[in-house]
């Protein structure tokens, strides 16, 4: 499974990539604006350290206006992935932009039936927001299931983007269920290596090791 970081926040890209677990980043407009940056400045930068997809978001939301914001995005670095809300209006742009060759990233995708639009309008990924429908006591992963289920069933090439993930156990269903790519804020990443055995057991190997004549 690839893991993207969910992130505008430069610093936490580049450590996240020394530590080889970003294959590509997803940002939008709330953690772009979290940045205080200008949107061009972030983008490029993020390219720069990053040389997988990098999702970028269309803040238009008519299809006139989508289609121009992503053509100028895409033209920005070839490693750019437009990231267009699941509406009607995004619908249509995401099927010019396949017809052009501009990578889409559907997001705001919180049922079966709209991640089998997207896929249908020639979607590269699809982002169910897991967390999010937690949040109104909706089973998030149980989409996730549901989706990679429809997508099997009519051999869709649309990838499935776990999105709004918010602790490991989404990752681990997630990987469990085959989803393709997994989203996750840096803290999410750092707790997947996490476990207290093994911060125990490094314990007693280094005081162990204290008692080894040198
Ligand atoms: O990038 C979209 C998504 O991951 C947002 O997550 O935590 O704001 O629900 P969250």
């Amino acid at each position: 499974m690839k893991f993207f970081i969910d992130t505008a926040d430069v610093k936490e890209i580049r450590e996240a990539a020394a530590m080889g677990l970003v294959d590509g980043v997803t940002t939008n407009p709330s953690l772009v604006a979290k940045t205080s940056r200008k949107f061009r400045d972030v983008l490029i930068e993020i390219c720069d350290i990053v040389k997988g997809p990098v999702s970028a978001e269309v803040t238009a939301t008519q299809y006139d206006g989508i289609m121009r914001e992503a053509r100028e995005l895409a033209a920005l670095r070839n490693n750019i992935v437009v990231k267009i809300p699941l509406i009607p209006e995004g619908l249509k742009a995401v099927r010019t932009c396949s017809d052009e060759g501009i990578r889409t990233n559907v997001t705001l995708c919180f049922s079966a039936t709209q991640a089998l639009l997207a896929a249908k309008a020639g979607a590269s990924y699809i982002s169910p927001f897991v967390g999010r429908l937690d949040d109104v006591s909706t089973d998030g992963m149980q989409l996730i299931g549901e989706i990679l289920e429809i997508y099997d069933n009519y051999d869709f090439a649309t990838e499935v983007l776990v999105a709004s993930v918010r602790h490991p156990m989404h990752v681990h269903q997630a990987a469990r269920m085959g989803a393709h790519v997994a989203t996750c804020p840096f803290s999410v990443l750092l707790q997947l290596s996490k476990h207290p055995l093994t911060d125990l057991g490094l314990a007693k190997f280094l005081a162990d090791w204290e008692k080894v004549p040198k």
